[in-house]
Parts: structure tokens; C-alpha cells; sequence
């Protein structure tokens, strides 16, 4: 049974615990400040970190928004370029902006002759590396701005669609590239020609 000194106050130190087991007794010692402030700072921290990460989608949307505002930028820097050439329009083909407004040009443009996947159709396939008319980013280029003579492939460019526009849908094809495996073949391996 409880001793008059088992039922002192916490304030005027430990109290000891009615039970016993084995001999062994326990005080109820009362946590201290510092110590239950530190456990339930870690248990706060830990809900708002699981929140933060977890559930919000704060820290996600400002990488993207940081990824955005690069792209904006690169795309500004690449715009402002005087001339256009190869490795500028690969430059193009890997900035997110340029693509997106190049397939809005594609999709509007040249889609009705190349296909909805550059897969090909009335005009020739864009979707593989082997090119008819030139493989490098500037024969391209040339081929969507000014056509190609005596084909079904007229030009695009002028009164069409203007330079940044076959710019933009030029980097929107060379997305779809490699820069490594593009080729030359002659026009009998043209895929769409094939019946
Ligand atoms: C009215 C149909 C038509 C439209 C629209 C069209 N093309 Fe073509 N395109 C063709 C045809 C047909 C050819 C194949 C020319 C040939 O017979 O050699 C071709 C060929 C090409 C080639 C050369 C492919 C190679 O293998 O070398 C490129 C590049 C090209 N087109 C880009 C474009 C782009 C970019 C657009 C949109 C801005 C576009 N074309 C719009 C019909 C079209």
C-alpha cells in the first residue's frame, strides 16, 4: 500500500511506484522539459516534413517552375542568335519551349503530309534518321523553308509560315533525333515511297 512519502508530489521529487517485480521498484519520474520539448519538436517536424515532401506538391511544382524559367531563358538566348546553324538547331531540339511551340507549328502545318507522328504519309517519313534530301539540321531547315523543287513538298516558309515558325517546327523534328545516327539515303530507301 501507498506510504505517505509514495504519494508526494512530483514538484518535491521522484515518486515511488506502488509495484514491485523481483525486488526491482520504480520512480515515476517526470519527463523532463527540454527533453519532451525535443520529442515533440521531432514528431511536429516529422508531420510537416511528411507533408511538405509527401502530400504538397510545393516542392515539385517549384522544380518544374525553376526547369520552366530556364527553358524560357535558353529559349530568349536562342532566339536572339543571328545565325542559325547545326549545332544551334540541335541546341533547338533539346529546349523545352522551342519543341513545344515547334509542335504546334508541325501539328498545324505539316502534319497533313507527314502524319500525326511524323510516321509519313503524302510526304516523306521525318520520324527516321535517314534523310533523302539532306541530313543535317540546316538541310532540313532549307527543305521545310523553301521546298523542295518539283515535288509535292512546296514551301513552307514566306508567306506560309514565317523563319522562327519553320525554326521552331525544324527543332520540334530534330527532337525526335539523334545527332549521332542521322543519315543520308538515297531515294529508293525511302520508307513511304515503298508500295
Ligand atoms: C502538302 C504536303 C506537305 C506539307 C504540308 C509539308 N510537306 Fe514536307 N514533304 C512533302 C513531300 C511530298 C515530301 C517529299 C518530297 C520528295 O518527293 O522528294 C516532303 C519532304 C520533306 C522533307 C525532306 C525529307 C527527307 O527525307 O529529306 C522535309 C525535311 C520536310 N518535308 C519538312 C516539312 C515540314 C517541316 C513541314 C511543315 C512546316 C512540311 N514538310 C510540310 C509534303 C509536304
Amino acid at each position: 500500500m501507498a506510504s505517505p512519502s509514495q504519494k508526494k508530489s512530483s514538484d518535491d521529487g521522484p515518486v515511488l511506484r506502488p509495484h514491485e517485480y523481483d525486488g526491482i521498484q520504480e520512480f515515476d519520474q517526470r519527463l523532463p522539459n527540454w527533453w519532451l520539448f525535443t520529442l515533440y519538436s521531432a514528431i511536429l517536424f516529422g508531420f510537416g516534413y511528411w507533408f511538405y515532401y509527401f502530400q504538397s506538391n510545393i516542392p515539385t511544382s517549384d522544380r518544374a517552375a525553376i526547369a520552366h524559367m530556364i527553358a524560357v531563358k535558353e529559349a530568349k538566348e536562342l532566339e536572339a542568335l543571328k545565325d542559325l546553324n547545326d549545332e544551334n538547331l540541335w541546341k533547338m531540339s533539346r529546349n523545352a519551349q522551342f519543341v513545344e511551340a515547334g509542335r504546334a507549328v508541325y501539328m498545324g502545318t505539316c502534319k497533313a503530309c507527314h502524319g500525326d507522328n511524323l510516321e509519313g504519309g503524302i510526304g516523306f517519313r521525318l520520324a527516321d534518321d535517314g534523310w533523302v534530301h539532306g541530313s543535317t539540321p540546316m538541310q532540313i531547315f532549307h527543305n521545310a523553308l523553301n521546298g523542295i523543287p518539283g515535288t509535292g513538298m512546296a514551301p513552307q516558309g514566306g508567306a506560309q509560315l514565317g523563319t522562327q515558325k519553320i525554326t521552331q517546327a525544324v527543332a520540334f523534328i530534330l527532337s525526335k533525333h539523334d545527332p549521332k545516327t542521322m543519315h543520308d539515303i538515297p531515294r529508293d530507301q525511302e520508307p513511304t515511297l515503298k508500295k
